[in-house]
């Protein structure tokens, strides 16, 4: 395990005032976001708004890493420089997720665990060739009624730590993701609860698989209300339980923590992590790795049509821009109007 190479990726992943973006949903995730703009989700449309977004223009600044789907780390630009090197060339690190979704999780009603671990190593050995230089997998924990089980939690943190494990064997960071959903109806203090035994139970099977602390990055979700929820916690709420769970859960060995979105508004997304970054001196980076709170003003803009790549990209760099501003805690609400 070279643990230099693996520190120093996650280190570039969430320097100061830069973040990730996912662009790695799968073939169907990507055919609901197209769906929802009229596209159809051919391997050209897919490609062609994937070279959009990696195109455009000075989003390096804000843009650390950049994570693909496999269809994609394949793919090229209109003018055939490989996705992976166009990235690189401009100083974002290219990543892959490498687990294959979340399927039902046996005698768990309810639940599920993610799978991918079979055939694992050998996959990234070729991502690795192809340019990868770090990889996601994301176990998905369902907050309802007597949910999460222990047993699920434990399953879901036994296969991140295998999947990170490998992962730097190979020479490749893992991002660790553990996303506890917000689609319940549940209190901001019941996701607080939850989040830590996840967090807690991931770490703790980080340590007995002898995952290099300073070797990964921990995608979670921010502690923050069910969005069925009738009480809403505030912005300064979300970004304290936040924090405090962070500080009570994840050593500071780690270099750094880039949030999912999770379906939050992409305005809202950018103002929890803001004031996360406004509380003062953390142990670790506090960034984003926001899927749906990069991509929707783009998606929306574009529309498929070529002749609005160009304000799609505007879209694009505006909250690239701006979620940058605020892994720093210098964004305004102000800074939204300048659109
Ligand atoms: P969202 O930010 O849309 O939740 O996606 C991030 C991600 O990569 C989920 O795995």
């Amino acid at each position: 395990m070279d643990e230099k190479v693996l520190a120093e990726t996650a280190r570039k992943m969430v320097a100061p005032g830069r973040g990730i973006l996912a662009a790695d949903e799968s073939t169907g995730t990507i055919k609901k976001r197209f769906d929802s703009i009229d596209v159809e989700s051919t391997e050209e449309h897919r490609r062609a708004y994937r070279d959009l977004l990696f195109t455009t223009p000075g989003v390096e600044e804000y843009i650390s890493g950049a994570i693909l789907f496999e269809e994609t780390l394949f793919q090229a630009t209109s003018d055939g420089t490989p996705f992976p090197k166009l990235l690189a060339d401009r100083g974002i690190v290219p990543g892959i997720k490498v687990d294959k979704g979340a399927k039902p999780l046996a005698g768990a009603e309810g639940e599920t665990v993610t799978e991918g671990l079979d055939g694992l190593r050998e996959r990234l050995t070729a991502f690795r060739e192809a340019g990868a230089l770090f990889a996601k997998w994301r176990a998905v924990i369902t907050i309802a009624d007597g949910l999460p089980s222990e047993y699920a939690i434990a399953t879901n943190a036994h296969a991140l730590a295998r999947y990170a494990a490998l992962c730097q064997e190979a020479g490749i960071t893992p991002i660790v993701e553990p996303e506890v959903l917000m689609d319940g109806d549940n209190t901001i203090g019941v996701c607080e609860a939850v989040t830590r035994q996840v967090l807690d139970a991931t770490f703790e099977e980080l340590r007995l698989q002898r995952v290099l602390l300073e070797g990964m990055v921990l995608k979670p979700n921010m502690v923050i209300s069910g969005k069925k929820c009738p009480q809403q916690a505030s912005v300064n709420e979300v970004a304290e339980a936040t924090v405090r769970t962070l500080r009570r859960c994840v050593p500071s060995a780690v270099p750094g923590v880039a949030f999912l979105s999770g379906g939050q508004s992409d305005e809202l997304a950018t103002q929890h992590l803001d004031a996360m970054n406004k509380l003062g001196s953390a142990p670790w980076a506090l960034t984003f790795s926001y899927g749906r709170a990069l991509q929707a003003p783009a998606l929306k803009a574009w529309g498929g049509k070529s002749e609005r790549v160009e304000a799609a990209q505007k879209a694009f760099f505006h909250r690239a821009k701006l979620n940058g501003l605020a892994a720093t805690g210098r964004y305004s609400e102000a800074m939204e109007e300048a659109a």
